[in-house]
């Protein structure tokens, strides 16, 4: 309970970044990690904005003996709760030395491994056009070839607020769909609507197929 409680104080403190009011359900857990739990040898895996642990939880559930797991996360409050998860969670204490968290902007952090698998909470609705490709780049360079990203966002919400919201927020909003559905284009692999969560989520695993440098900028 305590988690829900951080949570819902940075939702308020930290609107922008956090971009949610409640953690994300089992549910939707299960979704976004899907191709984890589906993985056949050990595995680098990069979870971008773990915040309390919703997904890191359920990815723990599928961590082997020779898998890494490196957490990125902006916010310094929500990395205090994810080093005691880590301590302390039956599943994630066997694998603490094979665990690391970065207390960073994913943009910016100090990453230089390539990964299998990168999971992502951030919540790009709320970034500006810009930073949202900056991210959806690095997350492209930080991914093995072959390497798969799965994310989320809130089902239907951004054409909502392209309907509902100001002139700004609108192109702002028209702008990121334009981005994602590039990338959807060429990398997307499978989409899942999850309703039990709140609110309802659209989870997107794509796989970056081919050499870094292809033709989406
Ligand atoms: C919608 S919450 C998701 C939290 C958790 N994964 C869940 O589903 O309950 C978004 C998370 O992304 C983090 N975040 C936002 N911008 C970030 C960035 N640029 N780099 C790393 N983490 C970021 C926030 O602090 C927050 O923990």
């Amino acid at each position: 309970m305590f988690e829900k409680v951080l949570f819902l104080k940075q939702a308020v403190r930290r609107h922008h970044t956090t971009g949610a009011i409640w953690p994300s359900s089992g549910a939707l857990a299960r979704s976004i990690t899907r191709l984890v739990a589906a993985k056949s040898r050990p595995a680098r895996i990069l979870e971008v904005g773990p915040g309390t642990g919703a997904f890191t939880r359920e990815i723990a559930q599928h961590l082997c003996p020779d898998d890494e797991l490196v957490l990125v996360e902006i916010n310094p409050d929500f990395v205090a709760v994810l080093q005691h998860l880590i301590e302390h969670h039956p599943a994630l204490r066997q694998h603490q030395d094979r665990i690391r968290i970065i207390c960073a902007p994913v943009e910016t952090a100090p990453l230089s491994a390539k990964f299998d698998y990168v999971i992502s909470g951030l919540p790009l609705n709320n970034f500006d056009p810009a930073l949202v490709r900056r991210i959806l780049r690095r997350f492209r360079a930080l991914a093995e070839p072959g390497g798969k990203l799965s994310f989320f966002e809130y089902y239907g919400l951004r054409r909502l607020r392209m309907s509902l919201g100001r002139q700004q927020t609108r192109s702002r909003l028209r702008e990121i769909e334009a981005v994602i559905r590039v990338y959807e284009r060429r990398y997307g692999l499978a989409r899942e609507v999850v309703l039990r969560n709140f609110p309802p989520a659209l989870v997107r695993h794509w796989c970056f197929d081919e050499p870094h440098g292809s033709r989406v900028r």
